[in-house]
């Protein structure tokens, strides 16, 4: 018998019973873009490789490791699988002159390639729904990006995603950083990996992104960009943090945050989860206002992000897991006047039409906090003897971060409601 054919490596097929997720996914992305005025735009799979050299960066682990490519057999031309979408967004954009009677709004979805070690959540081709404003200055456009992700999260039910933004200023400012960065490594060239010694001088800003746990004083220490922006990179980052706060997206400024791509400038983000281990980034993008000049346009600023659609599968798989047999909160309760408080916390909270476990049987807090997120309640509701004098309980979100908040009993399933639909 011939043997039997298996898919490459890190390049999977998406069966009759995953395509379900898939599609809810790609039906609530395409309707959240839509609503912010986006439009669908496709760009071929694979182009010259020059393309991705000049705009991703020659001494980035995509252009340096992880491309396919290769050479056209009938003509010679070195073509490349596309990694990414922006390079041939833009591409499209300056080719076919889109920008030049008004800004284009786009988006476009599909398969990328990237030679990678394949692991849960990172694969040789996966799949991205890019997102690209294209001759906007922004800050208002960067945060309309962001907040249509917010949006879309909530479209999907997913909780627990927390946002990372950055600024890391114009070519001028990163110029002068970049030589400040050098200086300082130099200075502490014993103490550097062989990894880092050698990006030292080829692309310095990747030596803050080190994993390495030996390297991390040393990058702690490093100049900051973001203490050395000009004034106008400055007014944008305020600004976009400004319209962030008033659309009520949390965010935190992650000094450290650097993308993997070399075209950035100002404004860059991320939005990460812990559900998924160590590949926890479902989304990435920023703002690029160099690359259509680079690319031999008319220079036009622009902003995009990309989300990577297998890790939003994983975790509306694991939501579904949850959502089977999850209870909405979970009370727990220890003291001897705690018990009767807590029962009528969550016959209030029934009441409203909540799903509540009550810690049954012996255990301490710390145990019974165990056996809560254990159960994969959203939120705990705790009730100690202090608690239970004063006629509060505390409700504590187990998900997706935040304050624990102390309530009364009487306020409980009003502010609990309140909590479940942020
Ligand atoms: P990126 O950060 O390289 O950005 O990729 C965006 C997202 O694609 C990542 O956050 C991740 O979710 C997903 N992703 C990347 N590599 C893999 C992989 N090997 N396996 C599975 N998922 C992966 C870009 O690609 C930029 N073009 C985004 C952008 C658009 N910036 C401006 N406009």
């Amino acid at each position: 018998m011939a043997t039997a054919l298996q898919a490459v490596r890190g390049m999977n097929d998406v069966l009759p019973d995953e395509a379900p997720l898939w599609q809810r996914f790609e039906d609530t992305a395409r309707r959240v873009f839509e609503q912010y005025g986006y439009r669908n735009l496709r760009v071929p799979l694979v182009e010259p490789t020059p393309l991705y050299v000049r705009s991703i960066g020659e001494h980035t682990d995509v252009v340096e490791k992880e491309m396919y490519t290769f050479a056209d057999r009938l003509n010679g031309d070195s073509l490349t699988l596309r990694p990414e979408a922006t390079a041939g967004i833009v591409r499209a954009a300056i080719e076919h002159s889109l920008t030049y009677e008004r800004p284009q709004r786009v988006w476009t979805a599909g398969p990328m390639f990237r030679h990678e070690r394949p692991q849960k959540g990172r694969y040789r081709q996966f799949h991205q729904f890019d997102v690209e404003a294209l001759g906007f200055p922004g800050p208002d456009v960067d945060a309309e990006q962001i907040v249509m992700l917010a949006r879309l999260w909530r479209a999907l039910g997913l909780t627990g995603i927390a946002l990372s933004i950055n600024s890391i200023g114009d070519a001028d400012e990163r110029r002068a950083h970049r030589a400040a960065l050098i200086e300082y490594f130099e200075a502490h060239n014993n103490a550097l990996d062989e990894d880092a010694k050698r990006r030292l001088h080829a692309n310095p800003l990747r030596i803050l992104d080190s994993k390495n746990p030996a390297m991390q004083a040393i990058v702690e220490g490093a100049p900051r960009l973001v203490d050395r922006l000009g004034a106008a990179s400055r007014a944008h980052f305020d600004e976009l943090r400004a319209l962030l706060d008033e659309a009520g997206v949390r965010y935190t400024v992650n000094p450290r945050l650097v993308r993997g791509l070399d075209y950035y400038n100002r404004t860059v983000f991320e939005w990460v989860t812990d559900a998924l281990g160590a590949q926890g980034t479902v989304a990435g993008g920023g703002r690029y206002d160099g690359l259509f000049a680079e690319l031999g346009g008319k220079p036009t600023p622009a902003c995009g992000f990309a989300i990577g659609v297998e890790r939003m599968v994983l975790l509306l798989e694991a939501q579904a897991k949850r959502d089977a047999s999850a209870a909405d909160a979970y009370v727990v309760h220890a003291g001897a006047t705690a018990a009767p408080t807590a029962r009528r916390a969550a016959e209030a909270l029934r009441d409203h039409g909540a799903n509540v476990v009550v810690h049954a049987g012996a255990g301490n807090f710390r145990a019974q906090m165990k056996k809560a997120d254990a159960s994969g309640a959203r939120f705990a509701i705790i009730v100690g003897d202090d608690e239970a004098a004063a006629g509060t309980v505390a409700i504590k979100p187990l998900r997706e971060g935040g304050e624990q908040v102390a309530v009364p009993v009487a306020d409980l399933a009003a502010r609990f409601a309140a909590l479940q639909s942020r």
